[in-house]
This record gives structure tokens, C-alpha cells and sequence, in this order.
């Protein structure tokens, strides 16, 4: 209902009365009055005036839940979006743990501890970058859940290589442009031995950035580099979103399988070798598949290995 009140205010050319709100969608003033709060208190600005009615204000930053709703041609995608906040993922399990229904989305125009894979620290510059934690409820095994990152990978690459953007992925979870890093994902589960309760997905993308913290200068690219335009964030999150909410249900049915060709065509490690970093060695091999559960395969000079995590480096 929120939803359908917040497409009604951003059609309007000024105020929406409560009761032409209320007649639309068969619910009461007292109702609509309601749902009006609510989305005030999820950071929407909505004006009122007696005898005038509703109308929606435009956040200036670009990058808004209203900036990024309105471009979303997918239903039930609610977005939750922060002007500053520590990581959109940490508020995102809270609410997840709180509740929320799939498809809930936490956005941030500014995170002060974004969390990236191994602890690591990730860095959201205010007004430039896009980052955003999507909740999801999936009807998968957490055994079957691991190969989402993957199969996100896959469709995230779909979506820049369409902006024109000659993106490939790295394993285990990175978007490379011109062998930098320009986009990362961090998935996190929250299982029993044998129940997803849910997944959340961070995407972390360098999307206006003109410069970086220098200690990931020579390794990171933003898309402003490398088209030399300035980025819609909101656009480019709702073409994200809807692709991942039109293509995830296939992984929910099929696992990695429908995926994994594609996968292979846009990785950056197959049939190359390389050192895989874990926790406490590294070693090397020729990377030449990945299993259907996202784990990868290398060739060594004692036999085969499957790798689960790690860093890798060419
Ligand atoms: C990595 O490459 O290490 C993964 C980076 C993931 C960063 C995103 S930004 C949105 C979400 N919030 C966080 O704190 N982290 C993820």
C-alpha cells in the first residue's frame, strides 16, 4: 500500500489530496494519514498542507529510496535508504533478524564502516558511490545458498556490460574494468545446519568517484573513469535491482547451473594461473572450472583442489 501511495505522489504535478488517495486505493484518511508517517519515518520528505493535500519532496543528493523507487519497473522492491549511516549490510541483518520481508533493500548515500569480505574495511565516499544490502528469503538449502554470489556476479556483469561497460569478474566476488576493481559483493547467510533463514547481498560499486583512499588507488576504477560520464546511482541501482529480482528466482529453482556459462565466459581466472591466499598459506595452480556450488576448481601439480575462499592474484 506504502508503494502504491508513493507512485501516486511521484505522478503528481503538486498535492495529492488524502481523500482522492483514499477513494483510489479503498482505504481509509485515517489509513492513508498512516502510511504517510510510516514512509516519513523510512527518510521520505512529504509535505502537507490543510485543504491542499500530499506532496512528495525531491531529495537533492540524486540517490534516494523516492529517486530509486520511481525507477523500478519490478514490484515489491522496498528501499530503505540512509543519507549516512555505518553499513547498509549491518542495518540490514538488524531488520532481517526484526523480520523484514525478502526484497527489502538498505541504501546509502554515505557509509562511515562499510564492511567488505575478511573484515575488511569499505570505503563510500559521500554523494559518489552506490551501496546497497538486499534481503533475501530464498526457498534454497544454506549448502545450495553459497553459489548465489556467483550467480549475483553473473547478473551484475549482465547489467554494466549493457550500460557498455567491459566488466569481468573475478572470483570469488569481484566486477574488474580494466584489471581494477570497480565493483564488490558480500554475501552473508543466516542458516541453521539445515534452514536458510536468509541472505543478505552487498553490493559496494565505484560509480562517480574521481579519486581514492591510497591504499586501494592502484587496484580500484570507478565508472566515471571509465566512461568519463557522470552516473545516475539511482538509475543504475533500480536497473540492478530489477534484474536481480527477475533473474534470482531461476537460481532459486536451478541453482548455479543456468548461470555458470556465463560465468566461465566473463571470468578473469579460468585457464590462467594463479595464487590463491587463505588465512594462513598460498599456493599455486591453474584455475579450470567452477562446481556448481561456486566452489573453484585448480589444477596443481599433486591434483585437483576446490577452493571455497581466499584471495586470488594473477
Ligand atoms: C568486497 O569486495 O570485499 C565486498 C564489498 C562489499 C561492499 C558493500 S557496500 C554495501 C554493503 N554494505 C557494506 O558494509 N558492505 C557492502
Amino acid at each position: 500500500m506504502k508503494g502504491e501511495i508513493l507512485k501516486m505522489l511521484s505522478r503528481a504535478e503538486g498535492y495529492t489530496s488524502g481523500e482522492h488517495i483514499s477513494e483510489q486505493l479503498g482505504i481509509s484518511r485515517t489509513g492513508v494519514w498512516k502510511h504517510i508517517q510510516s514512509l516519513r519515518e523510512e527518510g521520505y520528505t512529504i509535505v502537507s498542507v490543510r485543504k491542499k493535500g500530499y506532496r512528495l519532496e525531491h531529495s537533492g543528493t540524486g540517490f534516494s529510496a523516492h529517486a530509486v523507487s520511481s525507477k523500478l519497473r519490478t514490484e515489491g522492491i522496498h528501499i530503505e535508504h540512509h543519507e549516512k549511516i555505518p553499513s547498509t549490510q549491518t542495518r540490514a541483518q538488524r531488520l532481517a533478524q526484526g523480520g523484514a520481508r525478502g526484497w527489502t533493500v538498505v541504501t546509502a548515500d554515505e557509509q562511515t564502516g562499510g564492511r567488505g569480505r575478511r573484515g575488511r574495511p569499505w570505503s563510500t565516499k559521500k554523494g559518489t558511490a552506490l551501496a546497497a544490502s538486499i534481503i533475501l528469503r530464498l526457498d534454497k538449502l544454506p549448502q545450495e545458498a553459497a553459489a548465489i554470489t556467483p550467480t549475483a556476479a553473473v547478473i551484475i556483469n549482465d547489467v554494466l556490460q549493457r550500460y557498455g561497460v567491459d566488466t569481468r569478474i573475478k572470483w570469488p566476488n569481484d566486477i574488474l574494468a580494466e584489471g581494477r576493481k570497480v565493483c564488490g559483493i558480500l554475501t552473508e547467510m543466516h542458516a541453521e545446519m539445515d534452514e536458510l533463514h536468509y541472505l543478505i547481498i552487498g553490493i559496494g560499486v565505484n560509480v562517480n568517484e574521481t579519486d581514492f583512499p591510497e591504499e586501494i588507488k592502484p587496484t580500484a576504477v570507478s565508472l566515471r573513469h571509465l566512461t568519463g560520464q557522470e552516473w545516475d546511482r539511482s538509475a543504475l541501482l533500480a536497473a540492478l535491482l530489477d534484474e536481480l529480482k527477475k533473474r534470482l528466482p531461476e537460481f532459486e529453482e536451478n541453482g548455479f547451473t543456468p548461470f555458470r556459462e556465463d560465468w566461465l565466459r566473463y571470468s578473469t581466472v579460468i585457464n590462467k594461473e594463479i595464487t590463491i591466499h587463505q588465512r594462513h598459506q598460498s599456493w599455486k595452480g591453474r584455475a579450470v572450472d567452477i562446481r556448481e556450488d561456486g566452489r573453484l576448481i585448480v589444477e596443481t601439480e599433486t591434483g585437483q583442489k576446490e577452493v571455497i575462499s581466499g584471495d586470488i592474484s594473477i
